[in-house]
């Protein structure tokens, strides 16, 4: 038997995925939904939503993007790590705008009469990019200058961006400002709060068939304080909390099943609770990363089938990741010499990399995700959890003991942020 039957579920209610059928209408979640809705009918040009990882934007958009699809025409930009030309190009073919091999400035004037067409008819155009923090500067200055498409009456284009925090970060640098005070709406994603996560357990149950199960008290309030209410966290604890009450055979699922479940997500049996307390603090989202990896170790009953296998798998690619959360293995290390290779090449001599505040040197997350670190060191404390494909400019660098370099980085934290070279590649500008 497998769990569901077991539970009497009809579906697996923690699964990671951002999908508009499990909504739950937090008041944050529902504010910013407001807000957006807004200000697309006010045809404002910049709403900006920032959260932590987790937090629930890209199922802010999902439920936006239902909401408009039939009203409205709608980009969305997923990969928004593109320049320039390429991202008009992406915007147009989500819009089905098909102009074959035409230049940037033909491109940006079939963009304008095709504004103007819809315009006319009153259906509005909605640019939306997700993970913004991701755009380069370049890009987002042509976003910009396509919000200057407008008629004497109104904007021709709504834009959304969604990202992390240093989005908001990014925006405020000098160069940005001509962007930023066109934003009309701003909002924080904040996490759920206590009694929140309670209800959005059980909302999550429900839709998922309801079943028999019962998340006690105790197991609410001990998922709470792990996850600080970050929905992407909770739904990992709950799924192995849900998984543990299945194999010990019992109807509901205890404070000791969520315990049981967070230590195998964080490979930490036996330790005290208190080593949590900075992790949670600066973060719950490092706890995913550690979840990624310890997961694929982690065995249920045969008898699950595999749809119901755990919603998180190692990935095989995900080594590099591994390798910063793990303590350093002394064998590879010891072969590692500060300044050897790195993935895009030749690592150059200490001289040419960049110096505190030089923002000319960045690196990238070339890993599945990455965590950030206080110090130059595996031991350090984890201060963030970042995923593939964000860029940072590099403050400074250093090697640690063992040879491995490390680079600080910008990272808006009260803590210093170092990641590991073994999980990023480094790039000029
Ligand atoms: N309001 C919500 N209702 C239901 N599930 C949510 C909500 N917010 C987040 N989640 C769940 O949390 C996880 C992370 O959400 P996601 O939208 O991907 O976060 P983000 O884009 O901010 O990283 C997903 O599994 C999603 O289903
Ligand atoms: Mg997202």
């Amino acid at each position: 038997m497998d769990y569901l039957t077991f539970f009497k579920l009809d579906d697996d209610p923690f699964r990671l995925t951002p999908d508009p059928g499990y909504f739950f209408p937090s008041q944050e979640h529902n504010e910013i939904l407001n807000s957006l809705n807004y200000a697309i009918e006010q045809k404002e040009g910049f709403s900006l939503v920032v959260g932590q990882p987790g937090t629930g934007k890209t199922t802010i958009l999902r439920i936006l993007i239902n909401h408009w699809k039939d009203k409205a025409e709608i980009a969305l930009v997923m990969t928004p790590r593109l320049m320039p030309e390429e991202f008009l190009q992406a915007i147009l073919e989500d819009l089905n705008i098909r102009l074959g091999d035409k230049s940037k400035n033909e491109m940006l004037k079939a963009f304008r009469d095709i504004l103007v067409t819809h315009s006319a008819v009153g259906r509005r155009i909605i640019i939306i990019v997700d993970e913004a923090q991701n755009v380069p500067d370049e890009t987002i200055e042509e976003l910009r200058l396509l919000s200057n498409l407008e008629t004497e009456k109104e904007k021709l284009l709504q834009i959304i961006l969604m990202g992390q925090p240093e989005l908001q970060k990014k925006l405020s640098a000098a160069h940005m400002k001509q962007l930023d005070q066109r934003i009309t709406i701003r909002a924080i994603l904040k996490p759920l709060t206590k009694s929140e996560t309670s209800d959005y357990v059980n909302f999550r149950l429900i839709k998922a068939g309801k079943g028999t199960i019962v998340f006690d008290d105790e197991s609410r309030k001990r998922i709470y304080d792990m996850s600080k209410g970050i929905p992407r966290v909770i739904n990992l604890i709950a799924s192995r909390a849900l998984m543990a009450a299945f194999v010990s055979n019992s109807p509901s699922v205890t404070r000791d099943h969520v315990k049981y479940a967070i230590e195998h997500l964080t490979g930490e049996n036996g330790t005290s609770w208190n080593r949590f307390i900075p992790f949670v603090k600066y973060g719950l989202a490092a706890l995913i990363a550690v979840v990624i990896i310890v997961v694929g170790s982690y065995k249920f009953s045969g008898t699950t089938s595999p749809k119901n296998a755990p919603a998180v798998d190692l990935p095989a690619q995900n080594e590099q990741a591994r390798g910063a959360l793990l303590p350093a293995r002394a064998s590879q290390q010891s072969s590692k010499k500060a300044g050897g290779s790195n993935r895009s090449g030749v690592m150059p001599p200490e001289g040419e990399l960049p110096k505190p505040g030089d923002a000319g040197k960045y690196v990238t997350v070339s890993a599945q995700s990455a965590n950030m670190r206080s110090a130059p060191s595996v031991a350090s404390e984890k201060v963030a959890w970042v995923t593939k494909g964000t860029t940072f400019p590099v403050i400074d660098k250093k090697a640690d003991s063992t040879g491995r370099i490390w680079y600080r980085v910008q990272y808006p934290s009260e803590k210093e942020c170092w990641v590991s070279e073994k999980v990023v590649a480094e790039r000029a500008r």
